[in-house]
């Protein structure tokens, strides 16, 4: 098969990363977390002490970010010549991402490295603007939605896999209020590009959506 690239979008929790891992496993092909890039820049933003009055122009400036592949863990994002993935899922970043990732600043820093990634092709990329603004011709685009319960049951799992306690409520207070933000920022908001084929994995397992993904693809 010829290189391609695949762009993953859709609302929080939808089960996007897990699924283009696999997608990309399968297809020999390079996953990239378009979430995780957006998560790191906020990172920085808290230990720097960020607020609603921080200057996002000069804080990208200061701020380097490169991907690496790690057999066993996977990707790694390593901000400053440190590797701070294992922090990115805190919570204090989710709930402080969507207000980062809605600064021009940092969207477009993060999509033009985005696209000097997807550049020779062969990428899976998940996020939340892939389709339309950051791979627009990307030869493959999929929307991923799922109910907010469904979303919330998942999330509550994942987390208490890693033993995180988590209650089902607030979790879906917390995806809805990010997903609400996400769809209605002024840059590059969450939607479904016109040529995007729409999968709901509400009550599929992981090796259905994968499939019905690969039905499309190969
Ligand atoms: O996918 P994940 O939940 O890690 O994304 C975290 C946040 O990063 C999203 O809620 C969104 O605010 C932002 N994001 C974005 N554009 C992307 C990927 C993520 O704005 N391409």
């Amino acid at each position: 098969m010829s290189k391609i690239n695949i762009a993953l979008d859709g609302p929080a929790a939808a089960g996007k990363s897990t699924i283009a891992k696999l997608l990309a496993s399968k297809l020999s092909m390079i996953y990239v977390d378009t979430g995780a890039m957006y998560r790191a820049i906020t990172y920085y933003y808290l230990q720097e002490n960020g607020s609603t009055e921080t200057n996002f122009y000069d804080l990208v400036n200061r701020v380097s970010i490169h991907l690496k592949y790690d057999k066993e863990k996977g990707q790694r994002v390593i901000l400053n010549d440190q590797d701070v993935t294992d922090y990115l899922r805190e919570n204090d970043v989710t709930n402080h991402v969507s207000f980062v990732a809605s600064q021009e600043p940092v969207r477009t820093f993060l999509v033009e490295r985005q696209q000097l990634m997807a550049k020779e092709k062969g990428i899976v990329m998940d996020g939340r603007d892939i389709g339309t603004t950051v791979l627009p011709d990307a030869d493959f685009k999929f929307y991923m939605i799922a109910s907010v319960e469904e979303r919330a049951k998942r999330r509550q799992i994942d987390n208490e896999a890693r033993g995180i306690e988590s209650n089902i409520e607030t979790l879906k207070d917390e995806i809805k209020a990010r997903d609400e933000f996400d769809m209605n920022r002024d840059i590059s908001p969450l939607k479904k590009a016109e040529d995007a084929i729409t999968i709901d994995t509400t009550g599929l397992s992981i090796e259905e959506v994968t499939q019905k993904i690969l039905g499309y693809v190969v």
